[in-house]
């Protein structure tokens, strides 16, 4: 509205009472609203087809001509008055049902918000990270490869013959598969372990190689208490010009102290892994009873932790590498069985269960 609308409303009201009357009556009903619902009936009375408003307009009809644009002009103020004065009325009684709803105490927004539960990482990628940290702590690099596997990277570039019991029906989870009766390099299988990452790397880089890679692995087992499908591994290897047994027993004495304690000792067991030549099995001592022998090291005062090896020449001719020019050594470890170890559980499956009663204790 333009300034001084209300007051040349006022002036043109000055001599003709009867519209002053209608006017002041009109503006008396938009005070007295008091909620929203009135308003809007308000606003139908005034400025409605049959309103007030036009039954001034229409009264004009019947007024001598001198008359009539004075009264059209009154009309017109009162309109646009009538309309600003309604809004404004809305604005505040918005305001006033907020401060209304407040004072009730329905919203106190000087609460403190109420916090919802926060996550955190699963106990397998807890342990997962921890080993991982170790390995790129002493200058290691991260590389994963993919679940699902062709056979070639999984057993044959792995120097693993046909006759091997893992590349059975009953050991590996096949996506699919050729002919049975043979073996066949482009079967696609769920890989058994993180292995095949060690020739995936190799084939496309060149030594100096420091890798470790964690990731999931499936095999055909039933699911009991310390068997499952689907496990968790990391996967590490180093080739290097002059890499020898020495460095492998140095870096992975160097694990089981940051994962166990740093008094522990660690012991190599002659193995067999047809992907290493020599193998080994590496054992820990135990950090329950210091070795003394408990329930958790079955007396035997050492707990398995992995499996390793120097690489043998073999994989380095899949991958095109001289074993005269290049040695490495790799290992590979259970995750679910270290987790069980360190944190002293029982059964594999309360991993897979997502109960939170046992989630939140880690
Ligand atoms: N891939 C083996 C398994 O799943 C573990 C393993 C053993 C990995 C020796 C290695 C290794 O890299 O050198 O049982």
């Amino acid at each position: 509205m333009k300034p001084g609308g209300r007051e040349r409303l006022d002036e043109l009201l000055g001599g003709r009472p009867e519209l002053a009357a209608i006017a002041e009556d009109a503006f008396r009903s938009v005070e007295s609203c008091s909620d929203k619902n009135e308003i809007d009936r308000t606003r139908v009375r005034l400025l409605g087809k049959k309103g007030v408003v036009s039954s001034v307009f229409k009264g004009m009809a019947d007024l001598p001509p001198e008359e009539k644009p004075a009264v059209g002009e009154i009309g017109n103020l009162l309109r646009a008055l009538l309309e600003e004065r309604l809004d404004e009325k809305s604005v505040l009684l918005d305001a006033a049902e907020v401060e209304e709803r407040l004072r009730r105490g329905a919203v106190d927004v000087t609460l403190p918000g109420r916090k919802g539960p926060t996550g955190h990482h699963h106990l397998l990628s807890r342990v997962t990270a921890d080993v991982v940290s170790v390995f790129v702590g002493l200058g290691y690099r991260v590389v994963e490869g993919p679940e699902v596997e062709l056979d070639y990277y999984n057993f044959e570039a792995l120097n693993t013959p046909a006759y091997h019991p893992a590349r059975s029906l009953n050991d590996t989870l096949y996506v699919y598969r050729q002919d049975p009766e043979r073996d066949n390099r482009d079967d696609v299988l769920l890989r058994t372990h993180t292995s095949p990452v060690q020739v995936r790397v190799m084939e496309s880089e060149k030594p100096p190689l420091y890798v470790v890679s964690p990731g999931r692995t499936y095999r055909r087992d039933e699911m009991d208490a310390t068997h499952s499908a689907m496990f968790s591994q990391v996967e590490g290897f180093a080739v290097d010009r002059g890499i020898t047994m020495a460095h492998l027993k140095g870096t992975l004495a160097v694990l089981a102290r940051r994962l166990f304690g740093a008094d522990r000792k660690v012991r190599f067991r002659p193995h067999f892994f047809p992907f290493t030549e020599p193998s080994a099995e590496m054992d820990v001592s135990c950090f329950r009873c210091d070795a003394a022998g408990c329930g958790l090291c079955k007396g035997s005062g050492w707990l398995e932790i992995l499996g390793c090896g120097m690489i043998d020449p073999n994989v380095f001719e899949h991958v095109g590498y001289d074993p005269e020019e290049f040695s490495g050594f790799a290992f590979g470890m259970g995750i679910e069985r270290i987790a069980m170890m360190k944190y002293g559980i029982e059964d594999l499956r309360v991993f897979f269960e997502n109960d939170m009663r046992f989630l939140a204790q880690f």
